[in-house]
């Protein structure tokens, strides 16, 4: 029996979080040790709700715990519930959760499985850095435990400006503090767009068969997403979250700049919310991988083994 690897994510569900979640599930060398939830997409009442339901739906026997509703400075003072649809996972309808949330806060849930892992953690975060940045505030020693530490956010371009994408857009300073820290992979816009999936691609899934629940979950979700999450003037739809996953999954997915990349997180600067991407010769560390290139037929195989996955 091969070891699996235990990991945390972070997430803010959020459609795309419920693919990523479903296809970190499906991968055998993974172990789900913790779900954790912060506000971004919907409010956390909802992000909350959600990462309960998707634990409970997909039968991930995880700590489920609730972190932060605000970032860290500014106001919580817009959601993507017009991408997300009002619940957050779309046309999605849960059963009421039979499990319970932790009863601890996620700053503490993560950084106690970081300890328990002893150094092997896969941290994923696919929604706001709030709650990565109040463990690292809680516990400054978080760091040491980390094995990768692998985010949806950022990129060489926004999507909420021109220079911000919303996950870091949300909590600015809560981003600026986590890249000052842990060295962060990071796929940005820039790959989840070039990773994004055609009309073909989601028929193919939607012809995925499977009563299960999960598979249930997951042909609503493609419903939604194949009519709901087209790129600007595209036929193509993007499943931003799951790229992420997919990165770690597959090593041979993503192509990486090594490079040094700070957050701007000025309330007035018009940048607000980028990640500023420094040239190839900036000796500051800690250093980011940043994801340059993907191999997009490769994520699109990946994502419609997720539906094999939980149809047989
Ligand atoms: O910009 C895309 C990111 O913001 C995704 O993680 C999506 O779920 C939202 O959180
Ligand atoms: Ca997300």
């Amino acid at each position: 029996m091969t070891s699996t690897t235990p990991i945390i994510i972070d997430c803010d569900p959020g459609v795309d979080d419920s693919y990523a979640i479903a296809m970190a599930h499906a991968h055998p060398g993974f172990d789900i040790v913790a779900i954790t939830a912060v506000e971004g997409n919907v409010p956390a009442r909802l992000t909350r709700h959600n990462a309960l339901c998707l634990a409970d739906t997909l039968g991930i026997d995880c700590r489920v715990a609730f972190g932060a509703e605000k970032p860290l400075r500014k106001a919580y003072d817009r959601d993507a519930s017009s991408i997300h649809g009002a619940s957050g996972v779309g046309d999605v309808v849960f059963d009421p959760p039979s499990i319970e949330p932790d009863p601890k806060p996620a700053w503490d849930v993560i950084y106690e499985e970081a300890i328990k892992a002893e150094g092997r953690l896969i941290l994923f975060a696919t929604g706001p850095l709030t709650n990565i940045a109040l463990t690292l505030q809680h516990h400054p020693d978080l760091p040491k435990y980390i094995n990768r530490f692998c985010i949806m956010g950022g990129g060489t371009f926004g999507n909420i400006t021109k220079f911000a994408e919303f996950n870091v857009f949300i909590d600015p300073t809560a981003a600026r503090e986590v890249f000052a820290q842990l060295p962060v992979e990071m796929i940005g816009l820039n790959i989840t767009h070039a990773a994004a999936l055609t009309e073909a691609d989601f028929q193919e899934m939607l012809a995925i068969g499977g009563d299960s629940r999960p598979s249930k979950m997951l042909h609503e979700l493609a419903t939604f997403s194949e009519r709901q999450s087209h790129l600007p003037g595209s036929d193509n739809s993007v499943i931003h979250d799951a790229v992420a996953v997919a990165s770690v999954i597959n090593p041979d997915l993503i192509e990486y700049d090594e490079r040094y990349v700070y957050v701007e997180d000025g309330d007035n600067a018009e940048n607000s919310g980028q990640t500023v991407i420094e040239p190839e010769d900036d000796p500051r560390e800690p250093k980011c991988k940043v994801g340059m290139k993907v191999d997009r037929d490769a994520f699109a195989a990946m994502l419609k083994g997720v539906f094999h996955h939980y149809a047989e």
